[in-house]
């Protein structure tokens, strides 16, 4: 049998009472039945407070980067705080670096209103730009979290899966 492609998706906010976390395992869920090994990752696991760059050896941070070592892409999932990413994202991405090269990266925001995080989705491409990833074109905005009804994502879901499967087979193939 075919190996999956493992896509970890990664939780971006460690905020008490978040909401985002219902976006997060609705995408980990859509992509495991789309076919993808999917696991969700929170950023909870990385908690530790202070940037920790990857020439420094972490304890803390062994398993995300065993897991990013083996993955063949990522899906971050960030609520958009000021127009920005979750500082304590940022920690936890900016402990690797080598791992992320030449994979694709799919983003959702998520915010609780209108505009579904889509100022952070443009941050957040930019830094991947960054780790030599392949930012996805498809995305997903999250809008109005509080009352979230899933059935709406599902088409967008379906096309952002693609463009992952696409991507992630041929970057596969060519590293
Ligand atoms: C510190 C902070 C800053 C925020 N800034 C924004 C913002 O710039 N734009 C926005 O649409 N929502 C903003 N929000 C509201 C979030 O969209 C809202 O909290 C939503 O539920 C997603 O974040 P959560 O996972 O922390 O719940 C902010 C929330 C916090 C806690």
């Amino acid at each position: 049998m075919e190996n999956k492609l493992l896509i970890p998706v990664l939780l971006g906010t460690a905020r008490e009472g978040r909401q985002s976390e219902k976006a997060a395992i609705y995408v980990s869920e859509q992509l495991i039945a789309a076919g993808f090994d999917a696991p969700l990752v929170d950023v909870r696991d990385y908690a530790v407070g202070v940037t920790t760059p990857p020439w420094i050896p972490s304890e803390a941070f062994a398993s995300w980067k065993e897991l990013m070592g083996r993955a063949d892409g990522l899906v971050i999932v960030s609520p958009e705080y000021n127009h920005g990413y979750p500082g304590e994202l940022k920690i936890v991405l900016d402990s690797l670096m080598a791992e992320y090269a030449r994979k694709p990266v799919g983003i959702c925001g998520v915010s609780s209103g209108g505009f579904g995080g889509v100022r952070v989705v443009e941050q957040l491409r930019l830094v991947t730009i960054n780790f030599q990833m392949v930012p996805l074109k498809a995305t997903i905005q999250f809008s109005n979290i509080e009352t979230f009804e899933s059935a709406k994502y599902d088409e967008g879901v379906k096309k952002f899966c693609e463009e992952l499967q696409w991507m992630a087979t041929a970057l596969k193939n060519a590293r």
